[in-house]
Order: structure tokens, then C-alpha cells, then sequence
């Protein structure tokens, strides 16, 4: 029984802040609610309650350029499942995806996410997509890229992070990971999906890590107000837009860190941006083993950054507001704070943003959401519940 309720990942999200009768009484009538197994088949009408696969009849195209396979789809449509499905965590009740939510950019809107049994992350969730590179930059040997993941960059490799979430984290609760692929290999729905993706129906965690890995490396994000402007002028910005962007270029200089051509994110720098004192967390400085990168993090990719609140690693700030204050008066003068955000005095340089130029500033932010991606049915649950 528990096994179907773990399927309906996004219903559970409030489960563990619920009192303990509330709990049993929530099991029992997701159990009865959910009558059968999983079924595979769109066509085979599942009874009403039943949480079943609804996967197209012709396999969405993903996009993988460069991994040159004809079963591309077949594996991205498999860790697409994969992704969703709650089997995944030790008990049932946990996916990638109640952490990364589609419609908030492939994060959830907590500052910390809650993991298997309730446990808490100690960051802020972070968004997916364009992990792989974006089209033009696309890594030849994409899920073994060689540039940071993760807020502290202590991942580089696409297939190996795959792993970490499910066995080394508290967040899953699984610590075999060798337990995992004879789990999935016992539900009913797997074994023709991994056969139609490998030729037989083998479960190994090897093909589990390299199916998700794929379907996150297909997540690509290219198409907001701002990259159509950008790379065809097909779209106009407005005036506060225009504005923002010169603000968001050059007045304030975020772009020295967030950088701005076609692609507006970067994987590989990391800044100390004065949020505290004293770090609460040392970020790159642990996995660098250098206390000169204490306090440091990976610069957020801005892409949906509208959607994605909170905000920072520890997800401290609620709003975009709450981060241009930052920026604006907030500063402290942290061990490794960054030369761009200092005096020549070495001070924090406050940036003084004005509401006016908060505006425009939040305006072009806007601008960086892509719509197309947190729609995209092939990037959605493929768990529906009849
Ligand atoms: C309980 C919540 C939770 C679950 C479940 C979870 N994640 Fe995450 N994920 C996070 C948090 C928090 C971070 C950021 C952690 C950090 O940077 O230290 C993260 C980071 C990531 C990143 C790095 C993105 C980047 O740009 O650096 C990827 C990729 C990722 N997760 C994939 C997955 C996959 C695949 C699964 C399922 C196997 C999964 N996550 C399950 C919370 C979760
Ligand atoms: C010195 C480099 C630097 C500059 C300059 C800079 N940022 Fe940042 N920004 C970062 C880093 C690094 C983070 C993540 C910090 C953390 O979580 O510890 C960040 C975080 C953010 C976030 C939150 C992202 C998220 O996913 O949580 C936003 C929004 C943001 N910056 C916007 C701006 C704007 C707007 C400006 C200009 C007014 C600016 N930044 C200037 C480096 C910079």
C-alpha cells in the first residue's frame, strides 16, 4: 500500500508537518483513494483512484545533440519516470521532484527542503536546467561535464550527482544503493521501460543514474522575454525592462558576477557576497580545502529567477526586493567579501539602489522567466491519479 501512496509525490509535501492522527488518517484514505497498482498503459483504463503512468503513445523528442543514440528518448522518457516517482526514496514518500518542482523552475518555495522522514536540507533547493550547457554550449560528453554543480561546486559530474541524492543524502533515506534497482525492478511498470530503452529489461543503478542524468540534461531553458530579445530581437523589452537591463549591465555591475550574453549563467565562479560576518556556512571554502574561499558560492543562474524564491543558498530571502536590499544596504564586510561589492577603502560598498531603479531592476528580472520549460509536458509528472 505504501508503495502506490509514494507515487503521488506532490500530495505529500505537507505530510510530515501534520500531528500524528492526522498522519494514520491521511495513509488510510490515500490507500483507499489509490485501489490498484501502477499501471503502464494509457490505454489500459485504469479503475477510478488508480495512479498511472501517462506516457504519449509516440515518445517525446528530447533534446540530447550530442549524445548520438537512438534510444535518447527512450532513456530520457524513462528517467523522466524516474524522476517522479517516489520508489525512489526509502520510504516511498520522496522524489527529485518534490524538491524540484516544475512550476517553480525545478525548486520548491521553501527556503529548506524537507527530505525522507522529515529531515531538513541544509540548502536551499536549486534549480535545473541548462546543467548540461545550453545548445551552443553543449558538452560533447554532456553528463560527464567538468564544471560545477551543486551551490558549492562539489559536484561535477552529472551521472555521479545522480547518485548522491539518493543514497548519500538525508534526503532519500536510501544508503544501498544496490537495494534501489531490484525495488524498481519488482513494480510492474519498469522492467518494459527499461527494455525499451536498453533492449532488455535489466535494473542497474548504472542505467537508473544515466536515464535521470539524461532527462535533467534535456531540461533546456532558451526561451524567455529576455533570450528572445537577445538572440533575435523577435521580442521587445518595454521601457522599465530596457531600463533594468542597463541598471541590472552596467550601473550596478550585476552582470560582473551574473553574466549576460545569450546564456546568463555561469557555472564556475564563485563569490563571497557579504551576507554574513562570520559564515555560518563555508560553501566552496570546505570542498576547496581553502580558507581563502570560505563564504563563497556558485553564482546563481538568474534563468526563472521570478520563480524560484526563496533566495541564496539558505534561502534567507523571501523576495527579489529582499535580495536588491541586500545589495543595497546589506552588505557586510565578510573575510572574502568580493572586490566588486568593496570600496577602494575596502569597505562594503552599499549599492543605494533607489524604489525607482528597484523597479526596473525586478522589471528586467521578469524578463528572465521561461515559460516554455515550466509548461513543457515532457519536463511534467508523467504520474496521474484516475
Ligand atoms: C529533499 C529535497 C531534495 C530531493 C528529494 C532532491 N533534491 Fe536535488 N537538490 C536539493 C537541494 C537542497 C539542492 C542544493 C544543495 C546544495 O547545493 O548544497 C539540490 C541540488 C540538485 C542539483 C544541482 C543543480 C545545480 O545546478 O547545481 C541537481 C542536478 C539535483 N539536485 C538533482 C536531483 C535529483 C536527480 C534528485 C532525485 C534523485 C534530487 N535532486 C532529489 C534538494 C533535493
Ligand atoms: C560579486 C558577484 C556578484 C554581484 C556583483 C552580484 N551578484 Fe547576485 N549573487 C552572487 C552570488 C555568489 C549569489 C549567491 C550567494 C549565496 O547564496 O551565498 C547571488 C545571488 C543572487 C540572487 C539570488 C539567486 C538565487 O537563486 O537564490 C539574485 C536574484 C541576485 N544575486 C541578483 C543580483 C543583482 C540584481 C545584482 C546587482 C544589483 C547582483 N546580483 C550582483 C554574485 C553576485
Amino acid at each position: 500500500m505504501q508503495d502506490i501512496t509514494a507515487t503521488i509525490t506532490h500530495k505529500t509535501d505537507n505530510f510530515f508537518k501534520m500531528p500524528i492522527m492526522k498522519k494514520l488518517l491521511s495513509i488510510l484514505s490515500i490507500s483507499v483513494f489509490v485501489a490498484a497498482m501502477i499501471s503502464c498503459h494509457k490505454n489500459a483504463v485504469p479503475p477510478s483512484g488508480t495512479v498511472y503512468l501517462d506516457l504519449p503513445a509516440t515518445t517525446y523528442s528530447y533534446y540530447l545533440p550530442s549524445y548520438g543514440d537512438a534510444t535518447v528518448n527512450d532513456k530520457a522518457t524513462l528517467g523522466r519516470v524516474l524522476f517522479y516517482d517516489g520508489h525512489l526514496s526509502l520510504n516511498n514518500s520522496i522524489s527529485c521532484a518534490s524538491c524540484h518542482k516544475q512550476e517553480y523552475g525545478f525548486t520548491d518555495n521553501n527556503a529548506l527542503s524537507t527530505g525522507f522522514e522529515g529531515k531538513i536540507t541544509r540548502r536551499n533547493s536549486k534549480s535545473i536546467h541548462n546543467i548540461a550547457g545550453i545548445s551552443s554550449t553543449f558538452s560533447s560528453d554532456l553528463l560527464r561535464r567538468n564544471t560545477p554543480l551543486f551551490w558549492d561546486g562539489r559536484e561535477k559530474s552529472l551521472l555521479d550527482l545522480v547518485d548522491r541524492p539518493i543514497t548519500n543524502h538525508v534526503e532519500m533515506g536510501i544508503t544501498d544503493p544496490d537495494a534501489l534497482a531490484p525495488k524498481l525492478a519488482a513494480l510492474s511498470c519498469y522492467p518494459p521501460l527499461f527494455k525499451k530503452a536498453y533492449g532488455d529489461e535489466q535494473v542497474t543503478s548504472g542505467r537508473i543514474s544515466e536515464c535521470i542524468s539524461m532527462f535533467m540534461a534535456s531540461i533546456q531553458s532558451a526561451n524567455s522575454k529576455f533570450d528572445l530579445f537577445s538572440r533575435s530581437h523577435s521580442t521587445d523589452l518595454n521601457a522599465l525592462e530596457r531600463t533594468g537591463m542597463i541598471l541590472f549591465q552596467s550601473t550596478y555591475n550585476c552582470s560582473g558576477c551574473h553574466h549576460l550574453n545569450t546564456s546568463y549563467y555561469t557555472f564556475s565562479d564563485f563569490h563571497d557576497i557579504g551576507l554574513d560576518p562570520i559564515y555560518p556556512d563555508n560553501g566552496w571554502g570546505i570542498i576547496s580545502n581553502c580558507s581563502a574561499n570560505n563564504g563563497k558560492f556558485r553564482v546563481p543562474d538568474l534563468t526563472n529567477i521570478a520563480l524560484t524564491a526563496p533566495y541564496m543558498h539558505d534561502g534567507r530571502y523571501k523576495t527579489l526586493d529582499d535580495v536588491l536590499e541586500h545589495y543595497s544596504h546589506n552588505i557586510k564586510n565578510s573575510p572574502n567579501l568580493d572586490p566588486l561589492l568593496k570600496t577602494v577603502d575596502g569597505q562594503p560598498r552599499q549599492m543605494n539602489i533607489s524604489t525607482e531603479d528597484k523597479m526596473a531592476l525586478i522589471a528586467f528580472l521578469y524578463t528572465l522567466t521561461d515559460y516554455t520549460t515550466i509548461q513543457d509536458p515532457k519536463f511534467s509528472n508523467p504520474f496521474k491519479v484516475k
